[in-house]
């Protein structure tokens, strides 16, 4: 009995940038990226498709998908670090494009981890009225938020959105339970700056520009081990052996976070859904593309045991486990 997922939708971007056309943008060579994290291609935002807007189309996807209209939504919460306005919010940019004129909106900034934090807000309010219909969505167009002659952080990131409704279900499936963290004390790792403050009181020293910025080893480090011990802590938690996970779907950091995580889970590979290949680090977009991926392609049955992780800037990470 619990919260499980109604419907799922994703959106990418049309236009598809290759590691070859990087080489052109940075100081890099394809064979290195391909080899140093596994991306090949991400897509990059044009003219209609800011981030609430393919956060629209992801979420339209996913309401055709649970077969309800935007007017029984109760809740809409996107998860993102580059929506194209501090306010509103993208949130309430979709909720007015979905015509869900019943929902309240809000944005959700956790990072990478934005969608699976939404989820587990989401299981927290469906616990408490059954009745509610909540959207989640990831969505971001981190093309905008970048240095593109920092090739630390520019070759890794991509554009997207992904979607899912959630509902309540009184049959045995739905969330088990999550294991969700933080810790503000190593921001350093991973930041962007926001606009310089008009107030000069305010400025914040060593504001360079409202770009990603990232010390790529340490955050290598803290990723696998965070995510690892979050995934075990749900595990424990829930009295859930390793075994019973059908697919792991994780966050699509880069292909090395990703083979040193399965290595340090002792999971099979082939139980682990991965496209980091095709759209690099979508960062709160990443899980729920993952997820209408996997939906799509039929690899989610009735009664599998999914398992979601996590890790991004905060720091911020969690592990979710649901029966779908
Ligand atoms: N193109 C070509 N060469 C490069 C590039 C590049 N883009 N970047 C670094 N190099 C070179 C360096 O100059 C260095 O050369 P040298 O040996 O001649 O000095 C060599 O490659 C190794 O550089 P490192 O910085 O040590 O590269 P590393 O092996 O650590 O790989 C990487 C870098 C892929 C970023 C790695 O640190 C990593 O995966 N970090 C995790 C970062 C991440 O995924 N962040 C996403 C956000 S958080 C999340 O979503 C989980």
């Amino acid at each position: 009995m619990g919260t499980v997922v109604l419907g799922t939708g994703s959106c990418l971007p049309k236009r598809v940038l290759t590691n070859a056309e990087l080489e052109s943008i940075v100081d890099t060579n394809a064979d290195w990226i391909q080899s140093r994290t596994g991306i090949e291609t991400r897509c990059i935002g044009g003219k209609g498709e800011k981030t609430y807007q393919l956060a629209t189309m992801a979420a339209e996807k996913a309401l055709v998908a649970a077969g309800i209209d935007a007017k029984e939504l109760d809740l809409i919460v996107v998860g993102t670090i580059s929506s194209h306005m501090l306010m509103p919010s993208s949130a309430c940019y979709v909720q007015t494009e979905l015509g869900a004129t019943n929902a309240f909106a809000f944005d959700l900034n956790a990072a990478c981890s934005g969608f699976l934090y939404g989820l587990d807000l989401a299981d927290k309010y469906i616990r408490d009225d059954h009745s509610m219909k909540i959207l989640v969505i990831g969505a971001e167009t981190l093309s905008g938020r970048l240095n593109w002659a920092d090739r630390n952080t520019c070759i890794l990131f991509g554009d997207g959105a992904g979607a899912a409704i959630f509902g309540y279900s009184d049959s045995d499936r739905g969330v088990i339970g999550s294991s969700m963290h933080s810790d503000g004390s190593l921001w350093k790792l991973l930041y962007m700056h926001a606009p310089e403050s008009s107030n000069p009181d305010l400025i914040v020293k060593g504001n360079n520009g409202a770009y990603i910025q990232m010390e790529g080893r340490e955050v290598f480090k803290h990723a696998v081990r965070a995510m690892e011990d979050a995934v075990n802590r749900v595990l424990l938690k829930e009295k859930v052996d390793k075994e019973s996970i059908s697919l792991v779907i994780p966050h699509q950091a880069n292909m090395r976070i990703l083979n040193k995580l399965i290595d340090r889970l002792d999971i099979p590979q082939s139980k682990v859904f991965i496209n980091v290949s095709k759209y690099g680090n979508t960062s709160a977009a990443s899980i729920p593309i993952a997820l209408d991926e996997a939906n799509n392609l039929g690899l989610i049955a009735q009664g599998d045991i999914i398992l979601f992780c996590s890790f991004g800037g905060g720091l911020t990470w969690g592990a979710t486990l649901i029966k779908w």
